[in-house]
């Protein structure tokens, strides 16, 4: 068990473009082993590897079905590294959204809805995968962190850019709200 600190909004590291990962790269279990312990202990539906202080292109995410997202389907634990994808459907999916290296605040953002998406395994193979809606904004949001780029970078409206406690009112629409 191996449960790093997180990388917070305003440290450098959060907005550098991570390395594409070498394979044989004797650190890989490792990073990936902290990845997941770090995402348990924080909570986390997804990470990636810079959040922790790895500047390398690996992300994790998945959930179960689960009461705080009683909307949403599960998505499948997955560990992508060196990840791609591509839109196949750039109509916006709208949704709140939150993120372990932006503490207390959550953010309503609009992404593609629908995209295929490419990685590689620890074996070298590579796989791809299309995903919609929920689904494909964890992966763009953890593919945003492999880029530099946290999600208010991405908001349109900054009035959309709230406390976290304003959720635990009924002020706010509490749909799709994710915590990544
Ligand atoms: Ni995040």
């Amino acid at each position: 068990m191996a449960v790093r600190e997180l990388l917070v909004m305003g440290n450098p590291l959060l907005y550098q473009k991570a390395a594409t990962v070498d394979l044989n790269d004797s650190e890989l279990p490792q990073n990936i082993q902290d990845m997941k312990d770090s995402m348990a202990h924080y909570h986390g539906v997804g990470i990636a590897a810079p959040q922790i202080g790895i500047s390398k292109r690996i992300m994790y995410f998945g959930f179960e079905s689960n009461p705080r997202y009683p909307d949403q389907e599960a998505v499948p634990f997955s560990l992508l590294i060196n990840p791609a994808y591509e839109i196949l459907d750039s109509s916006p999916y709208t949704g709140w959204e939150g993120c372990l290296s932006v503490p207390g605040y959550r953010g309503k953002v609009s992404r593609p809805k629908k995209i295929k998406y490419f990685w590689e395994d620890l074996d070298g193979n590579r796989h791809e995968r299309i995903a919609e809606d929920f689904h494909a904004k964890i992966f763009q949001h953890e593919y945003d962190h492999l880029e530099g780029i946290l999600y208010p970078m991405r908001m349109s409206d900054l009035k959309d850019f709230v406390h976290e406690g304003i959720l635990l009112t009924d002020v706010l629409d509490k749909q799709n709200i994710i915590e990544e």
